[in-house]
């Protein structure tokens, strides 16, 4: 195992280039089950999770390479349609490949994914999806079994006490492409993850409107073909940047290969707290005055404020003088990195769903410990911004989303190296 250490408070300036989509990149491989030909899909991150995705396909029978940042994803025989515990329990994404192994074979058996440190994380809204296309499901030794000999189109709501679902709607949504007549989607998540999958599918032959609102229409067809696609760039590593730049009052980043457009919850609340940020063909500005005003957010589905970015806010927010609070309404209880930004001198509690922020004028390095992807990001944030050394231990979860993020961040300036626990 390796952990991160980083020694704060240095100037950082320079370009940093944001990667493809982890969250795009993830569905739109399962897609790539659809079809018997040739999928070429770039701009694709080299993470844990897109690699857990390849080993995944490659288990189900489809040949995979992964070459600069393309993945070419071809047929070698029949696909199998057995998504098997071990890979399934080490990455929810890879529950999305039931819906396309369902609509392409007639017949679907995949892992439950289980709960993860961000909350329990059903697949309600998955089975709600599924079932109502006509398919019979059943629970056997923790597998979901799905069968149906060709799906058919319906009406449906896919709306859960916490809103919208990015993979059920991904799920259905790939499900509905080979069914036979008209579904709709009501509630559907509007993600730009949504929306770039919707298009890749539409590359392939798909009847699809309405992806990017709240109502998606899916017109079945026939057959799928392959197609070459390449998957927008993410928007959850470009803000973590913004955010980054903003907690270490570094006006002097800028962030490549990013727009603002999906980013427009993160800006205006940077807005009111006095940082602005700006975009100039491609390329993002972020610029802070000196004293920062307390903002306070909840988290929505998009175009809400991300939950993916809950945490980073977190750590800028624990550095403004003043209180905040920050509710997350997408998962309750993604609140872990609370214990460990407290660890390095910040002034948060937790009371029930909220975060109560008390801004400290400095952090301090600790060591720390990561628990999922994003808290581990934040920690990251919060070691640069701190006087000292900080040291984040288990910083695997952070190569399953950030491509080389030591790297990008050395290039900056800033201190940063892996060791060996
Ligand atoms: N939910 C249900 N029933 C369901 C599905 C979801 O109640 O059947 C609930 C969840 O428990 C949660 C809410 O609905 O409270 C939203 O969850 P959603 O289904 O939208 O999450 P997801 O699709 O499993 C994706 C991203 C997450 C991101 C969420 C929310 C991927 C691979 N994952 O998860 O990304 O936080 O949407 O935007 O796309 C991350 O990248 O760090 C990450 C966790």
């Amino acid at each position: 195992m390796e952990k991160l250490v980083i020694e704060g408070g240095r100037r950082l300036k320079g370009e940093v280039e944001v990667s493809g989509s982890k969250n795009s990149a993830l569905p739109i491989m399962a897609a790539a089950l659809l079809t018997d030909e040739p999928c070429v899909i770039e701009n694709v991150p080299k993470l844990r999770d897109t690699l857990t995705m390849a080993k995944l396909l490659r288990t189900l029978g489809k040949a995979v390479d992964f070459e600069n940042n393309t993945l070419k994803i071809v047929s070698r025989g029949p696909v199998s349609h057995v998504a098997e515990y071990k890979l399934v329990s080490t990455m929810r994404g890879s529950f999305c490949v039931l819906g396309p192994l369902l609509a392409k074979l007639g017949i679907a058996k995949v892992s439950l994914p289980g709960g993860c440190v961000i909350g329990v994380r059903p697949v309600d809204l998955h089975l709600k999806g599924i079932a109502g296309l006509g398919a019979r499901i059943t629970i056997d030794a923790g597998y979901i079994i799905a069968k149906s000999k060709r799906l058919k189109g319906n009406h449906l709501y896919l709306g859960g006490v916490f809103g919208s679902s990015v993979l059920a709607t991904a799920n259905v949504m790939m499900a509905a492409t080979l069914a036979q007549g008209v579904t709709t989607i009501d509630s559907a998540a509007c993600e730009p993850e949504v929306e770039d999958l919707a298009n890749f599918l539409i590359s392939m032959g798909a009847k699809i409107k309405g992806h990017g609102g709240p109502q998606i229409t899916i017109t079945g067809v026939k057959k799928l073909h392959g197609t070459t696609y390449r998957i927008i760039s993410d928007r959850i590593e470009a803000g973590t940047y913004v955010l980054l730049a903003a907690a270490t009052k570094n006006n002097n980043i800028v962030i490549k290969n990013a727009s603002l457009t999906h980013l427009m919850a993160l800006v205006d609340a940077l807005q009111q707290s006095g940082i602005r940020v700006t975009q100039d063909q491609g390329k993002i500005y972020v610029k802070s005055n000196q004293t920062l005003k307390p903002v306070s957010i909840t988290t929505h589905p998009y175009p809400g404020f991300p939950t993916d970015l809950q945490a980073q806010f977190m750590v800028l927010m624990a550095l403004v003088p003043g209180v905040t609070v920050i509710n997350d309404k997408v998962y309750p209880d993604r609140f872990i990195h609370i214990a460990e930004l407290n660890r390095m001198g910040a002034n948060i509690r937790r009371e029930g769903t909220n975060a109560i922020v008390q801004g400290a004028k400095h952090l301090f390095g600790a060591p720390v410990m990561a628990s999922d992807l994003r808290a581990s990001a934040a920690l990251v944030i919060a070691g640069l911004a701190a006087k000292g050394t900080t040291e984040i231990h288990r910083m695997y979860h952070l190569d399953r989303g950030y491509e080389d993020l030591d790297s990008k961040l050395q290039a900056l300036g800033a201190r940063i190296r892996r060791e060996k626990e």
